[in-house]
């Protein structure tokens, strides 16, 4: 069964989701060259301790890290450790926040410094994705379109689309029904009805879409070690679209 939050545990999931906003705007003043990834994870740790969060990563499935931070050719869940992060560098923060009993879960792929081309295009058109395929939610639409359209983009712009990870349902879990897949067909799969909250996550490469897993048992790469980048927005279906739970607060918006 999906859950449909009631406008009370929305209200709580847009507190998260700032939280998580939050967290991701002051990790980004401090990603430079010479800074280590561990480093990044103990100033996110703080920062959500500090404003009454938890940070849900931490021990979920015995993951050792506050958040996920993966470097270039690193897709998802990398360990923060000595790395340290150089000019040229792309580098995930990928944020899951606990405030209030419910979850918030959000990603974004940043330049350290300056970067190439190839990895300039990668990240401007896997965050484009994103909202491409959030463009297809409103109630009563089939999930199959938000990852249809995902897909779509994607190939016409030559990236390869990982499939083994996918996006998910949120609430009360981190990982909740229903999975959101980022290929597949229009109008087939669940539909989805206002009060829904999902997590929409491409993961896009610049090379083939074929990863493997790290001695680690933890971090996803590429197979050709070409970049990967990855966003993630947690969001909630309404009536004629969505609403992102996990991004800036504008004026006037409700709390
Ligand atoms: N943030 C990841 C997701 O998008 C999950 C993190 S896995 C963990 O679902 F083990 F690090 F928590
Ligand atoms: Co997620």
């Amino acid at each position: 069964m999906i859950s449909v939050k009631t406008s009370e545990e929305i209200k709580l999931m847009r507190e998260a989701g700032y939280l998580n906003y939050l967290t991701r705007e002051y990790l980004k003043t401090k990603i430079a060259p010479g800074i280590t990834t561990k480093e990044l994870d103990d100033l996110a740790g703080d920062f959500i301790t500090s404003h009454g969060g938890v940070a849900a990563s931490k021990g979920y499935e015995g993951y050792p890290g506050n958040i996920c931070i993966s470097v270039n050719e690193e897709v998802v869940h990398g360990i923060p450790g000595k790395r340290i992060l150089k000019n040229g560098d792309i580098v995930t923060i990928d944020i899951v926040v606990s405030l209030n009993g419910y979850h918030a879960d959000a990603a974004e792929t940043i330049a350290v410094g300056d970067i190439n081309k190839e990895k300039t295009y990668l990240l401007h058109h896997t965050e484009k994705a994103l909202y491409e395929g959030l463009s297809e939610i409103r109630n009563g639409v089939k999930l199959g379109c938000v990852s249809a359209r995902i897909e779509g983009y994607a190939k016409k712009h030559h990236l390869g689309v990982v499939r083994e990870l996918v996006g998910h349902g949120i609430g009360k879990s981190m990982h909740e029904e229903p999975d959101v897949p980022n290929y597949g067909t229009y109008n087939t799969g669940v539909t989805l009805k206002t009060g829904m909250t999902i997590a929409v996550e491409p993961m896009l490469t610049a090379g083939k879409r074929y990863v493997r897993l790290l001695n680690d048992d933890w971090t996803i790469v590429t197979q050709d070690k070409s970049p990967a980048a990855h966003f993630e927005h947690t969001i909630v279906v309404t009536d004629d679209g969505y609403e992102i739970l996990t991004g800036e607060r504008k004026n006037g918006q409700r709390s």
